[in-house]
């Protein structure tokens, strides 16, 4: 069992950062035994950033580098470096649009969450809310899951359905898949924190409860 108070998130994001208000506020009420320690951006000005200094949280833009979709070597370095700096015990993407790989998954192997809008392996990728509603399903939902080197591929930690109702704009079901997210990852990360995920090949289970 880990540490609770001790166990330090450092979480990733390129947009509003709406996960990361829900995340530090479950640390803030207790209900997620764990602190953010610092807040890192590819995006110049994200909001997220700015909700990190709101929340009085440490927070740093790192620019990508050279590529679109990824990030570039030395990038990398640098976001590696930042992490560990703050000694984070898991690193948390919430809204990065970046995809990781190679060296930055083999400096935290096993320690790389996600949320993505869909109930993967549903629409994996770009505005999963939107690929959902042009496939006309009739529910969705939100995913937490270990990252791997595919995209939108780990082990599934957790998942929570959202239905699509017949007057659903892309706006609308995306605000219902972001409050599922909402009570989705702070649980999910807690139960990492509390050490209750085992990994049995692509299956998670939660075990100690
Ligand atoms: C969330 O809906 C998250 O699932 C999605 O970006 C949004 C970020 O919102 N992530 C992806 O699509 C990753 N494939 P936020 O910045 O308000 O937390």
């Amino acid at each position: 069992m880990t540490d609770s108070v001790s166990f330090r998130l450092g979480v990733l994001g390129s947009g509003e950062g709406s996960n990361f208000v829900a995340i530090a506020g479950a640390c803030q009420d207790g209900t997620l035994p764990a602190s953010v320690a610092v807040v890192l951006s590819d995006v110049e000005g994200a909001a997220i950033l700015q909700r990190a200094n709101e929340a009085g949280v440490a927070c740093a833009h790192i620019a990508p580098g050279k590529f679109r979709t990824k990030l570039d070597e030395a990038a990398e370095a640098a976001y590696i470096k930042a992490l560990n700096d703050a000694e984070v015990d898991l690193v948390v993407l919430a809204g990065f649009m970046r995809i990781l790989k190679g060296e930055f998954l083999r400096a935290f192997e096993g320690r790389v969450v996600n949320v993505h809008p869909s109930l993967l392996p549903a629409f994996p990728g770009l505005e999963a809310w939107k690929q959902a509603l042009d496939h006309g399903v009739k529910v969705t939902g939100a995913t937490v899951h270990f990252v791997d080197q595919g995209v939108d591929n780990g082990a599934i930690i957790a998942q929570e359905t959202v239905p699509v109702l017949d007057d659903d704009t892309p706006e609308i079901l995306h605000e219902r898949i972001h409050s599922a997210e909402h009570r989705l990852y702070p649980e999910a990360i807690g139960a990492i924190a509390r050490g209750e995920i085992a990994l049995r090949g692509r299956r998670t289970m939660r075990v100690g409860r």
